[in-house]
């Protein structure tokens, strides 16, 4: 039986993503928090899809990188992608964890599955995404 909570993902094909998330963080366009950010999604069609966190002079329109990608990979695939993986990066060598708003928007179209490597205190750390996000506002429940 296969054990959902488990990060299926193996080793070699998560440092890909990450170094993909990292390239991405390259585009940061943070001046106001000079945090740069960085996700790479791998999708249930193979493909890497991209992002990187865009701010704004009225903060609160920041876009964070993990929604930027998962709105590029809609933009570019269509409604059926699935998220199968995510990988995020900063440039700041610091932890940073998807933000709580950003695990709302991927839990639309992600695995429970799907392992999220992202930098934590000690370093990068895998969890699933349904331990990362246990109970996502969903008008079935
Ligand atoms: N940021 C992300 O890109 N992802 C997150 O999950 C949390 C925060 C960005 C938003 C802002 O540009 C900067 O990091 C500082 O909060």
């Amino acid at each position: 039986m296969t054990n959902h909570t488990q990060p299926s993902l193996p080793p070699p094909a998560l440092e890909t993503l990450l170094e993909h998330a990292r390239q991405a963080a390259l585009h940061s366009y943070s001046p106001y928090s000079l945090f740069r950010v960085g996700a790479a999604l791998l999708l249930s069609n193979g493909q890497i899809v991209t992002g990187t966190n865009v701010e704004n002079v009225s903060y609160g329109l920041t876009i964070c990188a993990e929604r930027s990608a998962l709105v590029a990979a809609v933009s570019r695939f269509g409604p059926e992608i699935r998220v199968e993986a995510v990988a995020v990066a900063n440039l700041n060598s610091a932890p940073s964890p998807p933000c709580g708003a950003c695990r709302q928007v991927l839990a639309e179209f992600i695995l429970p599955s799907a392992p999220v490597i992202f930098p934590a205190a000690d370093g990068p750390r895998v969890l699933t995404f349904a331990e990362l996000f246990p109970l996502a506002f969903d008008m079935k429940l």
